[in-house]
């Protein structure tokens, strides 16, 4: 079985940091969210995956790679124009061929990992596999309506009333007639080639379609508060691992410390992740916080929030809660008069000044 892993599109929801980053490969807990959904792949036996990329392919194909740190092999396919997840598998094909194959969303994570859902989809051999949870806000996601028995009547992509609240996780399981339904539709309202309307169409012609449902949390990290949520629940399982050097600074709870990175004069409380190099002094690192490598934070303090790399936090006289800090940030306070805010702030950046 292949895996197919989508890492295309614009990542709009997620501006100003997806202008100069891929938003597959924002950071959680330090590590690319796309690498979780290659994790999640390896771990169920997939041995060969294959990474639509858009623009921002360059970017993508460095972070991962040919594939050799996992032991696996990934190719990587050109999708110009992010034409949606159907037209995704239908440029796939020399890829995949008519072997059956797992498609994962490269912004999706799900904590349980794929395995138990291969191994069914090996067992059963349905034409398509899907996956459901129940949500409070269906209209965001593919919606399903399934009878008594569980079986799927119906998918509707992003309705504006939804007909119930099982959405659909971005994880599919297809055999080869995938490709026969994505021939019969047409494009979407938004125009994109939807793979609700190809799961529609098989059900319609009387393919088999199963489902199961995610135990475990999912999340799919199309905005920033999915992003601070997703990172929160990652650290909630971290294993502690102490390379750093600390002076004068209180530990508590779960914490990873990099290497070369040097705490003076500080309260850390885990669960939280701090990369290689970096530098904090005189501030407080609070629960659920990321902070990538590189990092300086001096004399402020930060909770609940994602740190990215090279990063400079200065002299804050207030706390950093729940907030996304791209690369290469900086952030100062200073007491020089007047009393005023300074801000360079990339469009769609988002400032919140609480008094
Ligand atoms: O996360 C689950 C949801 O994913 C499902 O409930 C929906 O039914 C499904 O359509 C999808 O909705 P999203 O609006 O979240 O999809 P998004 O446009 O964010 O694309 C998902 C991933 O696929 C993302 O990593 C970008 C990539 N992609 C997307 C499109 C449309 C591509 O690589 N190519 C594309 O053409």
């Amino acid at each position: 079985m292949k895996g197919l892993i989508l890492s295309g599109g614009f990542g709009t929801r997620l501006r100003p940091l997806t202008y100069t980053s891929a938003k597959q490969l924002i950071p959680i807990a330090n590590k690319p969210i796309i690498f979780y959904g290659i994790e999640s792949l390896v771990n169920a036996g997939i041995k060969e995956i294959g990474i639509v990329v858009g623009e921002t392919k360059e970017e993508v194909k460095n972070t991962v790679g040919d594939g050799s740190r996992w032991n696996i092999r990934i190719e990587y396919i050109y999708q110009p124009v992010p034409l949606g997840l159907a037209h995704a598998i239908k440029i796939s094909y020399d890829f995949l061929k008519d072997e059956s194959f797992i498609m994962y969303l490269g912004d999706n994570i799900l904590k349980e990992g794929v395995n138990e859902f291969v191994e069914k989809f090996k067992r059963l051999q349905p034409d398509a596999f899907i996956l459901l949870t129940e949500v409070n806000n269906p209209q965001e996601f593919g919606v399903a309506v399934v009878d008594e028995s569980g079986a799927v009547k119906r998918l509707i992509e992003k309705p504006k009333e939804p007909p119930s609240n099982l959405a659909l996780v971005g994880v599919y399981l297809f055999n080869k007639n995938v490709f026969t339904a994505i021939e019969h539709i047409k494009p979407s309202w938004r125009n994109e080639l939807e793979i609700t309307d190809a799961i529609q169409w098989l059900l319609d012609n009387n393919y088999q379609v199963l489902s199961d449902r995610v135990k475990g949390w999912w999340k799919d990290t199309g905005k920033p508060e999915d992003i601070i949520e997703a990172n929160l629940l990652i650290l909630e399982d971290i294993e502690p691992l102490n390379q750093g050097t600390l002076i004068d600074t209180v530990m508590n709870g779960r914490l990873v410390i990099g290497k070369g990175t040097k705490i003076e004069k500080s309260v850390i409380r885990g669960p939280a992740v701090i990369g290689d190099n970096v530098f904090i002094r005189n501030a407080f690192i609070g629960p659920f916080t990321s902070v990538g490598n590189n990092v300086i934070i001096e004399n402020s303090e930060v909770e609940c929030s994602v740190i990215m790399e090279g990063a400079k936090i200065f002299n804050l006289n207030k706390r950093i809660d729940r907030s996304i800090i791209g690369k290469n940030v900086v952030i100062n306070q200073t007491n020089t008069s007047p009393r005023s805010h300074r801000f360079y702030l990339g469009d769609q950046s988002f400032v919140e000044i609480v008094e």
